[in-house]
């Protein structure tokens, strides 16, 4: 894959899976036009950061959640700040987007994933993509995200004009994998174009040298950085 002289190796790799995760779940799960209003769970991380900025470059307006640390910078990607730790946090959700919400991007999963459900107005689409709320969970880790997947289903079929999908970067990979693979350049061409042009700015939040790995891997584990902990060569 060519990259843009512009675009150095740090923000290339911030943008890789996550660019092409957040592309594909705005532009090709949801399509997601002009003018709706969106909210993106995790505003300050890898993902959240990048649908942020790609949403906001295609019109849409997105309500994100991070703690009060990062609304500093989740107002600076363009999105209303609300916090994920507010008790509250629905109802100031709704405060904002009285109507609810065209789509929610929901990667904690967990009983606040019903909540997610409940923000989506007539037509709306829950993406869901992760269970970041129970991965420290006893027990088969398998089991959460069966329960996930089935409550997806559940939601599916009931006659409310709403949808709920699951997101998977790897989808599609064994068994068809010349259109996995063309579905990944187009897109990831996409997301570098942007890179490369200034409207997506890769968020990193610390260069540490390899030799450094292991507190790299600390740091991207403290959940306080915003944006992704990106090592590169050298000492
Ligand atoms: N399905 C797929 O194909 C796919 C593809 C890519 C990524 N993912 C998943 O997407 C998630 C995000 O990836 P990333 O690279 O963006 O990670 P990241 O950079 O570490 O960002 C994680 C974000 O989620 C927030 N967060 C974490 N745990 C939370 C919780 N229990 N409740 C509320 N917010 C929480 C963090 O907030 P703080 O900073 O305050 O902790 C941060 O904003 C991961 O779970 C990853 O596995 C899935």
């Amino acid at each position: 894959m060519p990259v843009p002289d512009a675009v150095d190796a740090a923000a290339a790799e911030t943008v890789l899976v996550n660019g092409i995760t957040a592309w594909q779940m705005l532009h090709r799960t949801v399509k997601v036009p002009t003018g709706q209003i969106i909210v993106v769970l995790g505003a300050n991380g890898g993902v959240g950061s990048t649908l942020v900025q790609l949403a906001r470059h295609a019109g849409i307006t997105v309500i994100g959640t991070a703690s009060p640390r990062h609304h500093t910078l989740v107002r600076e990607l363009g999105a209303i700040p609300v916090d994920y730790r507010d008790p509250d946090l629905y109802a100031r959700i709704r405060e904002i987007a009285r109507d609810g919400v065209d789509a929610v991007f929901d990667h904690v999963g967990g009983a606040g994933v019903e909540q997610s459900w409940q923000l989506l107005r007539r037509g709306g689409t829950l993406v869901s993509y992760g269970t970041a709320a129970t991965k420290d969970e006893e027990g088969n880790s398998r089991l959460p995200v069966l329960k996930l997947f089935a409550r997806l289903a559940a939601w599916n079929s009931l006659p409310n004009g709403k949808s709920a999908h699951f997101y998977n970067f790897w989808a599609g990979k064994r068994r068809r994998q010349a259109s996995w693979q063309q579905r990944m350049n187009e897109d990831l061409i996409q997301v570098l174009r942007l890179v490369a042009d200034g409207s997506l700015i890769p968020q990193i939040a610390k260069r540490i040298p390899l030799t450094e790995a292991a507190s790299a891997l600390a740091l991207a584990e403290s959940r306080t950085v915003a944006g992704k902990v990106v090592i590169v060569p050298g000492t």
